[in-house]
């Protein structure tokens, strides 16, 4: 018996997030993953994910300067995760100039793999891998970003939050309280995710006792595909082809009569919609509700109903809904992310999960090997001469 796709089978027990497809709920380390982005931001998030405690935050992301209530209790974590993140962005900064062709490509995925290839894990002290790593993705995105239109890219301030300072540094709109709250939202919902196709990759390259960067560069290769972190893009692309609510049905018509699929629509573990369409569905609302307009959140509604419509018509046995990227590509375009950052702007988040399962991996010793089913040739009998 093959299990294709490997579904339902379960290769590991894990602490850090449980996805329940039927009921369409996501917990990240003993917290919804609604209550978590509500509550935390990348930092505290990452302070969760990777000790197992919330630390109380005792200042929002773009909140500039000393910060003022450090004797909270757990507040030192917090603080501490803001200022070695902050530290590591200036690093991975000083780094640019020794990346050699990296951001030579059109591809911002493309552009990641290669400049964070230029890490060596035996040069970073262990207790920094996660920081340095995850500030890498941020700092290498942004600066891809710049170059690809021609501009240089700007220092980072370590002083600000992680998704601020990513917000400041990729947008050529710079960064406001607003956004990088609704920025927050997302990193910490995209964060992670159970056993999908990135994480699984990490672990497996974890399990060959391989270093921690490339466990990081080949989930990256995975995250890269259009199946996985690749869809936010077409999204976008979509919801412009389809440009108003009115032509939805016939062009989601047309797209499945071809046999193509709807970019945002589907998901292996999900038959109800993804809970975290829901979550940046809200931020993204929020943000209207600052006086940010964002004319394609009614556009994504509207073609969220259709396609749930027609897909349900085509294949009522396989309930699909809306996953996280339908929303994601409305709420990177609202904070004025380009759509060539939406792949690496997951991969920011989703690096910090990683992180967390390839250090939960090293704690087994086991290679993860599974085996296949033959069904090629027998072996050719020679007859002997
Ligand atoms: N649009 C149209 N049809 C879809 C579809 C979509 N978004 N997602 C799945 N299907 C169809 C497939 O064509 C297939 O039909 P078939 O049996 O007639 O060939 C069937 O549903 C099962 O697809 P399968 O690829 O086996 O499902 P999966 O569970 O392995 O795949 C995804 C899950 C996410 C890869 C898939 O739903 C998809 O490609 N979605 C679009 C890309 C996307 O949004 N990715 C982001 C994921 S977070």
């Amino acid at each position: 018996m093959t299990a294709e796709g490997l579904e339902g089978v379960v290769v590991a027990e894990t602490r850090l997030s449980d996805v329940d497809g039927e009921r369409g709920r996501l917990v990240i380390r003993g917290h919804d993953v609604e209550e978590l982005a509500e509550r935390a931001d990348f930092e505290a998030a990452c302070v969760l994910l990777w000790t197992g405690e919330l630390p109380r935050q005792i200042a929002h992301a773009d909140v500039r300067g000393p910060i003022a209530h450090a004797d909270v209790r757990g507040a030192n974590a917090h603080e501490d995760m803001r200022r070695e993140l902050g530290r590591a962005r200036v690093r991975a900064f000083a780094r640019l100039p020794a990346l050699g062709d990296a951001f030579e490509t059109g591809d911002g995925m493309e552009a990641l793999r290669a400049a964070l290839s230029h890490l060596r894990a035996s040069e970073i002290p262990e207790s920094r891998l996660g920081t340095e790593l995850t500030a890498a993705v941020a700092v290498f995105a942004a600066a891809w970003a710049r170059k690809l239109r021609g501009s240089v890219p700007v220092a980072p301030d370590p002083e600000l939050g992680h998704a601020a300072d990513y917000l400041r540094m990729a947008s050529s709109h710079g960064s406001d309280p607003a956004r990088s709250r609704a920025l927050d939202a997302y990193l910490v919902t995209a964060m992670d995710h159970g056993m999908n196709a990135s994480t699984f990759t990490a672990r497996v390259v974890a399990s060959t006792d391989s270093d921690t960067v490339s466990a990081v560069v080949a989930a990256l290769g995975a995250l890269k595909g259009p199946r996985h972190g690749g869809a936010p893009g077409p999204v976008l692309a979509m919801l412009d082809a389809i440009g108003e609510p009115g032509h939805a049905a016939a062009w989601i018509a047309a797209e499945l009569a071809a046999g193509r699929r709807i970019m945002g629509m589907g998901h292996r573990v999900y038959r109800v919609r993804d809970p975290r369409a829901a979550v940046l569905e809200r931020a993204v609302e929020r943000l209207r509700a600052t006086g940010l307009r964002s004319d394609r959140l009614d556009l994504a509604r509207a073609v969220e109903r259709v396609a749930v419509a027609s897909l349900g018509e085509r294949r009522p046995e396989r309930r699909m809904a809306a996953n996280v990227e339908f929303y994601t590509a409305v709420l990177l375009d609202a904070i004025g992310l380009p759509q060539e950052l939406f792949s690496p702007t997951f991969a920011v988040a989703r690096v910090a999960g990683w992180l967390a399962h390839i250090a939960e991996q090293r704690e087994s010793s086991r290679i993860i090997r599974p085996s296949s089913h033959y069904v090629g040739p027998p072996p050719e009998t020679h007859a002997a001469a």
